[in-house]
């Protein structure tokens, strides 16, 4: 029986290596994996991989290869002694990393010979292979073009730009949006509490308070692309009364403010150059320097 499905090498079969590699095997893609520690590449063996003895193995086995390690210095320090069959291939870096460090790996890559593409997972390993798995990436376009198929395998995929280091920086953007999200709730769960209060009695009115909050979002982003911040539904002043509010009651309930602090002080630094009746809006300026 001939297989003319894409052969595809995984470096890396940790948690979401070993996912992804699952994936491309129920597909019927010829599979090779490379692993550190050579065991965590037997279940996947039991489905029908081929084991490379190296990674300069892996990298010959396939025109499509992907790191998935614990970050760009990893699989640039996997690759090095392999660099040699790199060239005409495409290197699918999942590996997470700083943009900036991104963009030296895609550099080196493409250096010697081969398409650079990097993907970003916004998804629990548990999700690859369906369409609830959110991957981005940016890189090469003509090779996100040629494996759009085998890509479209692991989730629903989104090419974002040819800079290699745009992925990830959306990653950061909405890891950090997730993290004000997640850790503010976790304050707030704290503050109550100090009355008794339980999360799971806090958790609806929290719910409903933060759909609210993210019908907000558009009106936010147009302030901020007009650079307009004379109107606005919330000004300085009003920000900084109700942050200072949290700051105290939080000393007065025994609760670290830490998580409002940082905050605060962007408001008070937005204050020293814009009235307290502009909107909160123009905090944007003072995260980018630009105040
Ligand atoms: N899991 C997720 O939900 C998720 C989602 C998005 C992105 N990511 C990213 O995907 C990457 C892998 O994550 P994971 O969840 O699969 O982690 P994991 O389960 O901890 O696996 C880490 C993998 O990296 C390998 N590794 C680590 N350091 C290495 C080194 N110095 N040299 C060679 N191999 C090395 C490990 O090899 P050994 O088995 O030998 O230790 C293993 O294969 C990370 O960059 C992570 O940020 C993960």
């Amino acid at each position: 029986m001939t297989n003319d499905k894409t052969p595809v090498s995984v470096i890396g079969v940790g948690r979401l290596g070993a996912a992804l590699a699952a994936a491309f095997l129920a597909n019927g893609h010829p599979t090779t994996v490379w692993n550190r520690s050579p065991e965590k590449a037997a279940p996947l063996a039991a489905k029908g991989a081929t084991v490379a003895g190296s990674v300069a193995e892996a990298v010959a086995a396939s025109p499509l290869v992907l790191t998935v390690v614990l970050d760009h210095a990893a699989a640039r320090a996997l690759l090095e002694p392999a660099v040699g069959d790199l060239r005409g291939r495409t290197l699918l870096n999942v590996s997470s990393s700083t943009p900036d460090d991104i963009r030296k790996l895609a550099e080196w890559v493409t250096g010697h010979g081969a398409d650079y593409l990097d993907a970003a997972v916004m998804a629990v390993p548990q999700a690859i292979g369906t369409l609830d798995a959110q991957v981005l990436y940016s890189g090469s376009a003509k090779a996100f073009e040629r494996y759009g198929t085998e890509l479209e395998i692991l989730g629903t995929t989104r090419y974002l730009a040819a800079d290699p280091g745009v992925a990830e920086l959306f990653s950061m953007g909405l890891l950090s949006a997730a993290y004000g999200t997640l850790f503010g709730y976790m304050h707030g769960a704290a503050l109550l509490d100090s009355a008794n209060v339980k999360p799971t009695e806090f958790l609806g009115l929290a719910v409903q308070w933060l759909n609210g909050m993210l019908a907000f979002l558009p009106a936010l982003s147009k302030e901020i692309e007009a650079k307009d911040y004379t109107g606005g539904d919330s000004s300085l002043e009003i920000n900084l009364h109700a942050l200072r509010y949290i700051e105290t009651a939080s000393h007065d309930a025994g609760v670290d403010p830490g998580f409002v602090l940082p905050t605060l002080k962007l408001v008070r630094r937005r204050l020293e150059v814009a009235k307290p009746t502009h909107s909160v809006a123009g905090v944007f300026e003072t995260m980018l320097g630009r105040s």
